[in-house]
């Protein structure tokens, strides 16, 4: 199977972030297609086959237990005078726009040879292939890291153990009709390439 490099760069460069307020949510992501996309993501290079990636989906009602938990584990964990009542919300309203959450872990493997950043980076590259998978069908994605993911309290809320790590939560969508499919930008390869 060939894709031409124009096929695959027009790909890679039209993935972008699509915030949760940009989802409909009331159209659901079909169980099929969220398959697909956990399916391409675990096609990721993974340092000595450990494929550390795990997956925990909320749709549903039980997008309201994640919201409502990351509401109470921001309050836990955030200082009182660094809380902020807009972000406080925003935990529980991103969490309702969109019809699919996933929070994205890494479940560390027990052979102690194969680096710690590896499995992590193992997981960002899967992550990587669900965003593409998504935006080639026009699915809106967004990868969301709030601090609290960190904390103990919600590790295991989720079930991971110290030794696991929480990289995002990922939204996906369809975006909403009245929303355009945004633009970026990156910098010029000059800044960033250098020829030895
Ligand atoms: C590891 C990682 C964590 C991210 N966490 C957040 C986040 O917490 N909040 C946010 O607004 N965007 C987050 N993003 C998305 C970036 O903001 C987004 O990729 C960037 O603005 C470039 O836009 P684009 O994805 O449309 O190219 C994250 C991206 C990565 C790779």
């Amino acid at each position: 199977m060939n894709f031409s490099l124009e096929q695959v760069s027009a790909l890679i460069r039209n993935r972008r972030s699509i915030k949760p307020a940009s989802m409909d949510p009331t159209r659901t992501v079909e169980r099929a297609t969220l398959l697909t996309l956990l399916e391409n993501a675990t096609w990721a290079p993974t340092h000595g086959m450990t494929e550390p990636w795990r997956f925990r989906v909320y749709e549903g009602a039980a997008r309201e237990t994640l919201a409502d938990t990351l509401q109470r584990v921001y309050r836990e964990v955030t200082p009182a005078a660094e809380q902020r009542e807009d972000k406080y919300a925003k935990l529980h309203d991103s969490v309702l726009q969109a019809p699919t959450i996933i929070a994205c872990s890494m479940q560390r493997g027990s052979v102690d040879k194969i680096p710690l950043q590896d499995e992590i980076e193992a997981v960002a590259c899967a992550l990587q292939n669900l965003m593409l998978s998504a935006s080639a069908i026009g699915l809106g994605s967004f990868w969301s890291s709030p601090p609290l993911l960190e904390s103990g309290d919600f590790k295991s809320w989720l079930g991971l153990r110290p030794q696991d790590q929480c990289v995002g939560l990922m939204y996906l969508g369809w975006p909403k009709v009245s929303s355009a499919w945004p633009t970026s930008a990156r910098k010029p390869l000059t800044e960033c390439v250098s020829w030895a």
